[in-house]
């Protein structure tokens, strides 16, 4: 099936060349094409180019976008989309004044998210989060990542990946899945997080890889959660397993995880919203994508990851949502670029860039989706009619979609 997309306004990130990301002032640069067209074969881009260039075709279907726009889908790097119930009880009670820490600190927080997946039946865990999968497709999203972390047993954490795993048989969207079992230490361990450890290794991981049931490893270290120590080993016994690094660190502080990241291969290390001096440093001119999470530190009232600094400084970027229960319950990516251009000053090129072709390179899939590239699949956002590109980020709160198409097809 081949389908013409004809005078589109403008195609947006358009690459001809290999693209492994893109880092520090090239992320301002935006390559588009004004009254283009696109011409797709099945699931994947066959052609583009400007409309003059266009040469006699056969298709089946030709579709006239006057006054719309196309880019590639975004591509969701973090997410935590498989969880059951909500906690907006501890909304309440962070805007009375308690915080997201005394929260957790009172058995609230992850171990709350916990409780309730951990009574949940696999069946149930997936018709809850399908919804969640559902949703971010229709705001434009064409490949997610998505973490375990809220079963904290050895069941519950397999029968999250497993509903994962479904997820990803299921719906045309790509998806990755990483292992985080070391999200929180369960409080049947809390005298005993050697024995939380050696579960984790010796018990879980071993079926994960047994069952190919994820592509990374992940681990929140923070103060009151896992050391660095701790991160390391995880990190180093979770490559054993096959699974690449990609972390939470320096959400409230920073404690060394961007270094045990660096040091151990990570694709991506997350949060980032307290950044040290030396914490540039050790990313500059390695292969671990920084990815900042806006929609957190919207809802949480934290610092915003400073993507200004560290791009000025060379670095890459990538955007995704965080989507969770507790710290940022929207999968809307639309916003998180929104939000990275009013509250982080990246600008409507940086932000874009940071949410398709970085974020797909968080994900693995740099070579597959992320940008408009002959042989890429075909996951497009066509916009409504808009002036710009900038009116994205600019009329924050409305997603400016008109149709998400995913593997070339269109989704209703
Ligand atoms: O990325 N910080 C760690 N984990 C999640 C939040 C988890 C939760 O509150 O349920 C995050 O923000
Ligand atoms: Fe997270």
């Amino acid at each position: 099936m081949k389908i013409l997309f004809k005078n589109i306004k403008e195609l947006i990130q358009v690459r001809d060349e290999e693209l492994t990301f893109i880092s520090g002032s090239e992320m301002n640069v935006l390559p588009t094409i004004k009254n283009a067209f696109l011409l797709i074969e099945d699931s994947l881009i066959l052609d583009f180019g400007p409309m003059d260039s266009l040469a006699e075709v056969s298709v089946d279907k030709e579709i006239d976008l006057t006054g719309k726009m196309i880019l590639p889908c975004w591509c969701d790097s973090h997410t935590h989309i498989v969880y059951v119930g909500n906690r907006e009880g501890e909304f309440a009670d962070r805007i009375k004044g308690l915080t997201y820490q005394e929260i957790a600190e009172s058995g609230g927080g992850i171990l709350n998210s916990a409780k309730k997946l951990q009574a949940a039946t696999e069946d149930e865990i997936y018709n809850q989060s399908k919804h969640r999968l559902e949703e971010v497709m229709q705001l434009g999203t064409g490949a997610v990542e998505i973490k375990s972390g809220y079963g904290l047993t050895v069941d519950a954490e397999l029968k999250m990946l497993r509903v994962i795993k479904k997820l990803k048989e299921n719906y045309p969207i790509e998806v990755k899945a990483s292992f985080l079992g070391a999200h929180a230490i369960p409080s049947e361990f809390k005298e005993n997080k050697e024995g939380y450890l050696s579960l984790l290794i010796d018990e879980i991981m071993p079926i994960i890889q047994e069952e190919n049931l994820a592509d990374y490893v992940d681990v929140f270290c923070e103060k009151g959660y896992f050391t660095v120590a701790d991160t390391e080993r995880i990190l180093v016994a979770g490559k054993k397993y096959g699974l690449v690094p990609k972390i939470h660190v320096n959400q409230f502080n920073s404690i060394g995880g961007v270094e045990v990241g660096v040091k151990n291969q990570a694709l991506s290390v997350d949060h980032l919203e307290v950044m040290e001096e030396e914490d540039f440093e050790i990313l500059k001119g390695t292969s671990t994508m920084p990815v900042a999470l806006p929609g957190c530190s919207h809802f949480l009232s934290i610092p915003y990851t400073p993507a200004r600094k560290m791009i000025d400084a060379g670095l890459p970027i990538a955007l995704a949502t965080d989507y969770n229960p507790g710290s940022s319950p929207s999968g809307n990516m639309n916003f998180v670029v929104s939000e990275a251009c009013v509250k982080m000053k990246m600008t409507p090129e940086e932000a874009i860039n940071a949410a398709t072709i970085n974020g797909a390179y968080a994900m693995g899939l740099e070579s597959k989706l992320g940008s408009i590239t002959k042989g890429k699949i075909a996951n497009l956002i066509i916009t409504k009619e808009i002036a710009s590109y900038a009116f994205i980020p600019y009329s924050f709160g409305a997603p400016q979609i008109d149709k998400v198409i995913i593997r070339g097809k269109e989704i209703v």
